[in-house]
């Protein structure tokens, strides 16, 4: 979305994601709309494929404009449920992808001086926590808590921050998420897709 209203109001774009099938749709529809794009399969959780991005986008521009840290996955499990590869999973995409996005293009926006702005998608589970998303909530607090330091420091920089926190917003997350334990049902399954549907937004 973020991507569709950038090229909208005539921005060029740099864009990643994991899933390479609507990577290439996201990119047809930004070529559509007549904007360079450059794209790439890059999984935001992994430090080596993400520094090998930056390096790449780089070579093309000496630093974005607009930096949106989106990519975020869902967990609906209660603490004992949660096993830690479930744990290193969504604090390695929700949270670190996150960072890596801040750390990767941000010293090249500064070192350009020319201002700029960083968007980070937390959640209204980054201030409000509910069970059963105790691991959501933990990745999503702290996106929003170094969003909020971060801001202030950027702020010398002329580089704002927006931090953003959605409530319930019907994406396909509600069946990329993972369910544990009585989560992991597919009437349980069933009834947050629809449920995310009744809401539609
Ligand atoms: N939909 C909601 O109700 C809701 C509510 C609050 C916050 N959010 C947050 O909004 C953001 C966007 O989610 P969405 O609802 O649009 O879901 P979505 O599934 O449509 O979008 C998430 C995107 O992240 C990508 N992604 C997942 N893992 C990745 C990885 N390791 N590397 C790169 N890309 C990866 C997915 O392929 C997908 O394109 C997420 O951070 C999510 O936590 C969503």
């Amino acid at each position: 979305m973020a991507a569709l209203w950038s090229a909208a109001l005539g921005a060029d774009l740099v864009i990643c994601d994991l899933d390479e099938a609507g990577l290439a749709e996201t990119e047809k529809r930004l070529v559509d709309m007549g904007r360079t794009v450059f794209s790439q399969r890059v999984d935001v959780a992994d430090r080596a494929q993400m520094r090998a991005f930056a390096d790449a986008v780089h070579e093309r521009v000496p630093a974005v404009d607009l930096l949106v840290n989106n990519a975020g996955v869902g967990l609906a499990a209660s603490f004992a449920d949660t096993t830690l590869e479930d744990r290193d999973w969504i604090v390695g995409i929700n949270l670190m992808g996150v960072v890596h996005g801040c750390h990767f293009f941000l010293p090249k926006m500064i070192e350009r001086g020319g201002g700029g702005h960083v968007v980070n998608v937390s959640s209204a589970a980054g201030f409000v926590a509910a069970e059963p998303l105790c691991a959501y909530a933990t990745t999503k607090f702290a996106v929003f808590g170094l969003s909020e330091a971060l801001q202030q420091e950027l702020h010398r920089n002329a580089i704002g921050l927006t931090v953003i926190c959605p409530g319930i917003i019907n994406t396909p997350i509600t069946r990329s998420s993972r369910g544990r334990g009585v989560f992991d049902r597919s009437d349980a399954r069933q009834e947050l897709v629809e449920g995310y549907e009744r809401r539609n937004y």
